[in-house]
C-alpha cells in the first residue's frame, strides 16, 4: 500500500497526466481488491474517499492548484470522470462482497425453524370433555356474561338477603352500583347458575342445557383456590322429571368421563335454588374405592352439586317472564327439573395430578408441555 500522490506532474506534457491518472487508477483497483473484511474496507474508504485527507479529494485539490489555468477546464472534466468510476467500482466491489458472504451464511443443510403445534390447555380440555359427555345426551351448550345482576346471580336463584354468599366476603361487587335498586346491582358472578335463569326466561320447557364459563369469588388463592375458575352447569325441565332421572344421568355422565367402572353416591346437601340438594361422590377412578393418595385414603371423591329445581326458582323465572310480556311456562302443574354444578379446576387437579391449581394460570411452557 505504497501508492501515494505524485508530486512531479508535468501539466503541459498530456502524457504526464494520463500517466499520473493511470497509476492512481491501478492503485486503486488494487487496493480495493485487497479490502475484504468490513475494517479493511472502511479503512480503505477513508484513505481515498475522505472528505480532506482522501487521496481523491487531495488528489483534485492540490493537482488543481498546480494546473496553468489554460489546461485547468479540460483536467477537471479528466479528473472528475476518474473520481466518478473509480466511486463506481468502489460501490461495486462492496456489493459483489456482501452477496458474497450472505451465500456463505446461507447453509442449506441446516434444519429449518420448527414451530411447535398448539395444543388445549388442560382446563379447556376438561371442559370440552364434560360438555361433549352431555352434548352427547341431547344437551345444548348456553352462556352467558361474567358480570351479571344480583337479580340473575341471587335473587331469582332464591338466596335469602343476608344468605352469607351474597356477603361482599364471597363476592366481588361492580363500584359505584349503591344508587341503583338491589336486583340490578352489577357483580362478578359467583356461579354459573345464573344462565339458568337467563335460559328459562328466554324460553319455554323442555330444555336440556349444559353451561360451561367463568366465575369470580373474592377467595384468597392457596394450592386450592382461585378467585377466578371455571364451572360446567347443567339444567333439564320438562314433564315429569325426577330424582331419579339426576342420578341416571349423572352416573352416566361420571361413567362416561372418568370410565365405565366408577360407582356414584349421593348425600344430602343444601342450595338456595334446589330443593332436595344432593352432592355426588364418585368412587375413586385412580384406586378403584381401595384407597389412595388422590381420594385421601377414602375410596371416594366428592365431585359436583345438584338438586331438583326449587319451586320459588321457577316462580321467580315466570315472573320475570311476565314482566316481560311472556306467557309463565315454569310454576305450572306437571312441570319440573333437574340442575347440577361442578367446578372445573378440581375435575381437572384429580384427572391430571395438579397438586397447585396455579399451575394452570402460571403460562410455564414446562408445565404446560405435558399435555402435549
Ligand atoms: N351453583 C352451585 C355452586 O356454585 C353449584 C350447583 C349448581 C348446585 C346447580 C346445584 C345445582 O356452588
Amino acid at each position: 500500500m505504497s501508492y501515494e500522490l505524485p508530486s512531479n506532474i508535468d501539466f503541459s506534457s498530456p502524457e504526464s497526466v494520463s500517466k499520473a491518472l493511470a497509476d492512481l487508477q491501478a492503485a486503486f483497483a488494487d487496493e480495493v481488491q485487497a479490502a475484504h473484511s468490513a475494517d479493511a474496507r472502511e479503512h480503505f474508504r477513508v484513505r481515498w474517499f475522505g472528505d480532506k485527507a482522501g487521496l481523491v479529494n487531495r488528489g483534485a485539490g492540490a493537482w488543481i492548484k498546480a494546473i496553468p489555468s489554460a489546461e485547468k477546464r479540460e483536467f477537471g472534466a479528466k479528473f472528475n470522470a476518474v473520481k466518478v468510476r473509480l466511486t463506481e467500482e468502489f460501490q461495486a466491489a462492496g456489493a459483489a462482497r456482501s452477496s458474497a458472504t450472505m451465500a456463505a451464511s446461507l447453509d442449506l443443510t441446516l434444519p429449518g425453524t420448527r414451530r411447535g403445534v398448539g395444543v388445549e390447555h388442560p382446563l379447556t380440555r376438561t371442559m370440552r370433555e364434560m360438555v361433549a359427555v352431555f352434548a352427547a345426551l341431547g344437551y345444548s351448550v348456553a352462556l352467558g356474561p361474567e358480570v351479571e345482576t344480583d337479580f340473575f346471580n341471587f335473587e331469582a336463584l332464591n338466596f335469602p338477603p343476608n344468605h352469607p354468599a351474597r356477603d361482599t366476603q364471597d363476592t366481588l361487587v361492580i363500584a359505584d352500583q349503591s344508587s341503583r335498586p338491589s336486583r340490578e346491582r352489577l357483580l362478578m358472578r359467583t356461579h354459573t347458575s345464573p344462565v339458568q335463569i337467563r335460559s328459562m326466561i328466554a324460553g319455554p320447557p323442555p330444555l336440556r342445557l349444559v353451561i360451561p364459563g367463568k366465575v369470580h369469588r373474592n377467595d384468597e388463592s392457596d394450592a386450592t383456590h382461585s378467585p377466578i375458575f371455571h364451572q360446567v352447569e347443567g339444567l333439564c325441565v320438562d314433564r315429569g322429571i325426577t330424582f331419579s332421572d339426576l342420578k341416571g344421568t349423572l352416573d352416566h355422565a361420571m361413567k362416561a368421563f372418568f370410565g365405565s367402572s366408577v360407582k356414584t353416591r349421593f348425600f344430602p346437601s343444601f342450595f338456595p335454588f334446589t330443593e332436595p340438594s344432593a352432592d355426588v361422590q364418585i368412587s375413586c377412578p385412580f384406586c378403584g374405592g381401595a384407597g389412595c393418595r388422590k381420594c385421601k385414603h377414602s375410596g371416594w371423591i366428592e365431585l359436583l352439586g345438584c338438586g331438583m329445581v326449587d319451586p320459588a326458582v321457577f316462580a321467580a323465572v315466570d315472573a320475570r317472564r311476565v314482566e316481560n310480556g311472556l306467557e309463565p311456562a315454569y310454576d305450572v302443574s306437571g312441570i319440573s327439573g333437574f340442575a347440577f354444578g361442578m367446578g372445573v379446576e378440581r375435575i381437572a387437579m384429580m384427572k391430571y395430578g395438579v397438586g397447585d391449581i396455579g399451575q394452570f394460570y402460571s403460562g410455564d411452557m414446562r408445565f404446560l408441555q405435558q399435555f402435549a
